[in-house]
């Protein structure tokens, strides 16, 4: 490892990750509880399987998610005071991010993302839902800011609260600091019974981001599936249910319809970008303004 702070060869190596943990789609049957006994069992073959660069990926992000690295973070952030860009402005500048390219397709980060949504739309869902598939992985232009791979992608999980045992690698979190907070270590930690996931800190990366950019344009549906697209603890493992309200629950469906396009649409086949831009601003213009902070 070159660089022990970013571990991986490519940021693609967690989704590689998450690929061999839930081999198959969730979508379209209703979430089933698991036998508790099985899961464990299943969980240490991943974390046995995993390679090195993915096992220390999860370590240092168990490790740095606290409470108050995403407080710091949100401060830094959220200011929105880095550049001014369109939307396609930020896919074009994600796409200066070559993390060693995508071992499997060779693909940039431009391409997958117009893969992704290419898919939604061939399968005919709304214009919203196309264009989520467009942006929803932008926020990755964190690292393009010196932001740690542990910082941009990940699992996401509540922080300021008990982590679930079934958030992957989970004896990592031995070296979080929250653990000698008691206040953040009960179940509910910082939050009220069924209050709802807007009031919940989740750990931070891509996914938080992004929505904090794009939240005063697109329609709920789409800002749950960008904002929990990485929470694989609760729209795969059906955790941290007593966090949400009945919003959240309805609203999950729709991050659950999202997880197949996010997580199994990679293909060889590279778009052709020329055909399909015009297509693609023109969904963007119908969203968000021409300018965007950032
Ligand atoms: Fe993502």
């Amino acid at each position: 490892m070159e660089n022990t702070s970013q571990p991986l060869e490519a940021l693609e190596e967690w989704e590689d990750f998450l690929k061999a943990r839930y081999p198959e789609p969730a979508n379209g049957q209703p979430f089933q509880p698991v036998n508790p006994a099985k899961k464990k069992e299943e969980f240490r073959n991943y974390e046995a399987d995993a390679r090195p660069t993915v096992r220390e990926f999860y370590r240092l992000n168990h490790r740095h998610q606290t409470y108050e690295f995403g407080q710091a973070k949100r401060k830094e952030y959220l200011s929105r005071n880095r550049r001014q860009m369109s939307i396609w402005e930020a896919l074009e500048y994600l796409n200066t991010l070559v993390d060693d390219s995508d071992p499997d397709t060779n693909l940039t980060q431009l391409e997958h993302l117009v893969q992704t949504a290419e898919q939604i739309r061939r399968d005919g869902h709304p214009r919203w839902f196309i264009l989520t598939g467009l942006i929803h992985d932008l926020g990755k232009i964190l690292c393009l800011w010196g932001e740690p791979q542990w910082a941009v992608v990940g699992d996401t999980f509540p922080v300021g609260c008990a982590w679930s045992d079934k958030i992957v690698f989970h004896k990592f979190f031995e070296d979080n600091a929250d653990r000698n907070e008691p206040k953040y270590q009960t179940r509910l930690g910082l939050y009220q019974e069924g209050a709802g996931l807007d009031s919940v800190q989740m750990s931070w990366g891509h996914d938080e981001y992004l929505y904090q950019v794009t939240k005063d344009y697109l329609p709920p549906e789409a800002l749950y599936m960008s904002r929990y697209h990485s929470f694989y603890p609760a729209h795969r493992d059906g955790e941290y249910d007593y966090l949400m309200n009945n919003q959240d629950r309805k609203m999950f469906d729709w991050v659950r319809a999202f997880n197949p396009y996010d997580l199994y649409t990679k293909s060889h086949e590279r778009p052709n970008m020329k055909e399909l831009k015009p297509f693609y601003d023109e969904l963007i213009s119908e969203y968000f303004p021409a300018t965007m902070k950032w």
